[in-house]
């Protein structure tokens, strides 16, 4: 032994290492094939591995977060904003301006903008549509031999949308035209969003040629909207005129792009969002009935025999608690993504720079460690007591920190006063052709519900 060798050395703090590998991946695909096959069960078992892990999809790392703290640590950190090859896409289709995709002080600035219409204390003057267009659903279901829940849960969402947060009888037929822009833009989306061919995408072929067109009418309808509220000098309390008066940070007007692209990043995810909802809605009043009894009940009670008015909708407990439930077990938005801006640290993980992180509300909301009879439809868990048990972020279909969902409070409001409204005028069965398998896409919902409303 030399001295040399004896001297004492100062230790080497360890500094946070690679999160572990998660199991399965293939040569050359890694866990790319089993993320497209079967992405639900994929992401559900990832919490196998760790709550930070490492997925190899082709030649690239990307990092997925599986346990609710560490989703809620990520979605708070400064340190991870939006981006990353799924927003890319979406931009290039939807606008690079909307508050969906902004970061930093511009995001701050949109943000700014359009929360007072989303305030808790803002809903209630939404009522009167809300309450309008949940009884003309009803009325289009009595009309209906079979009800085509994907075409009505689009339609009863956009309309809401629509009407509530650009007010203006132009918006009726309107609505129409953005409901069909949509339905075709959804369906195609995705696709785009995934497996990003470019070029290819302007081949014109029908499937094409039908996009493109939606994607052409659903921007001319945003350009007409602003045209028309502009044109008829009226300036309503809502969230166009909001958009049409913000400001930049110099008190500058904004320009007529982020203006477009700010009604578009509204109108395109509320509404895919919130329709899908409705659709896993109606699946599951078809697959419980005994929930049908109940909300009936309830209303019942709360209202009596007139039609179910907006202003009943905070006293439906347990209509409200089939919504939240819905959601945990069917949440719209299935995957989130961010981008590490700088190096840093995660569940004592190292997150390089640059990195893509994923994570699953839909994996999280169905772990059994968060929740007891993890896959059961138990909306009684919601009861006041039984939600204090739910570890903190396990339950967050509307998302976590800054980029949280403005229109938490307005879906909710919307949701419940549909579920209760169709609830009590319908019991629900399936029709020849329904499919109630998951379809997963930008959002999830069932694939393809079609249903017999039966009145009484
Ligand atoms: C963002 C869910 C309805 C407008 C989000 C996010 C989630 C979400 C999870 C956060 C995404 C992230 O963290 O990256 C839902 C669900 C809805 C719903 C489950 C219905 C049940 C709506 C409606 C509107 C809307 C009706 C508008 C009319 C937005 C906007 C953002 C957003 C503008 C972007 C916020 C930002 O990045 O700052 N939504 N949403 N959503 N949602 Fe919703």
């Amino acid at each position: 032994m030399t001295v040399e060798s004896m001297k004492p050395t100062t230790p080497k703090t360890p500094g946070p290492s690679e999160p572990p590998l998660a199991g399965g991946g293939l040569p050359l695909l890694g866990h790319g094939w089993k993320l497209v096959r079967d992405p639900l069960a994929f992401l559900a078992r990832l919490r196998e591995h760790g709550d930070v892990v490492r997925l190899r999809l082709g030649p690239k790392t990307v990092y997925a977060v599986t346990s609710p703290e560490l989703t809620g640590a990520l979605a708070l950190s400064p340190d991870y904003i939006i981006s990353g090859p799924l927003w890319e896409s979406l931009e290039s289709l939807l606008g690079k301006e909307g508050v969906a995709t902004a970061n930093g002080p511009l995001h701050r600035r949109q943000r700014r903008t359009i929360q007072p219409a989303f305030r808790l204390d803002a809903i209630p003057g939404y009522g009167p549509i809300m309450e309008e267009e949940a009884h003309a659903l009803v009325d289009r279901f009595r009309g209906a031999e079979v009800v085509d829940v994907t075409a009505e849960a689009f339609r009863v969402s956009v309309r809401i949308s629509a009407r509530c947060l650009m007010r203006g009888s132009y918006m009726d037929a309107r609505s129409e035209r953005i409901t069909s822009a949509l339905a075709t833009l959804f369906a195609g989306m995705y696709q785009r969003m995934v497996v990003p061919l470019g070029p290819l995408y302007r081949v014109p072929i029908p499937a094409n040629r039908e996009f493109n067109r939606a994607l052409a009418d659903l921007h001319r309808l945003v350009d007409e909207i602003v045209a028309d509220r502009r044109a008829s000098g009226q300036k309503p309390d809502d969230l166009l005129t909001a958009l049409l008066e913000a400001v930049d940070e110099n008190g500058d007007p904004i320009g007529e792009q982020e203006i477009h692209d700010q009604v578009i990043a509204i109108l395109t995810p509320g509404s895919e969002t919130a329709g899908s909802v409705v659709m896993s809605l109606l699946n599951v009043l078809t697959e419980h009935p005994d929930q049908v009894d109940k909300i009936r009940e309830e209303v019942k009670n709360v209202v009596g025999d007139r039609p179910v008015a907006f202003d009943d909708v905070r006293k439906l407990q347990h209509t409200a608690n089939v919504v939240v439930e819905t959601m945990r077990l069917y949440p719209a938005v299935w995957i989130l993504t961010r981008r590490a801006v700088t190096e840093t640290e995660l569940g004592g993980y190292r997150i390089p720079a640059g990195a893509d992180i994923v994570y699953s509300p839909y994996a999280v909301q169905r772990d059994p460690r968060s929740y007891e009879r993890h896959t059961e439809f138990a909306p009684d868990r919601w009861l006041p007591g039984g939600s204090a048990r739910v570890p903190k972020y396990a339950m967050a279909p509307f998302g976590v920190g800054n980029r949280k969902c403005p229109s938490d409070h307005f879906s909710m409001a919307e949701l419940t006063l549909i579920t209760a409204v169709l609830a009590s005028a319908f019991r629900f069965e399936p029709a020849p052709g329904s499919d109630n398998r998951t379809h997963i896409g930008i959002t999830l919902r069932p694939r393809r519900l079609r249903l017999r409303a039966i009145p009484g």
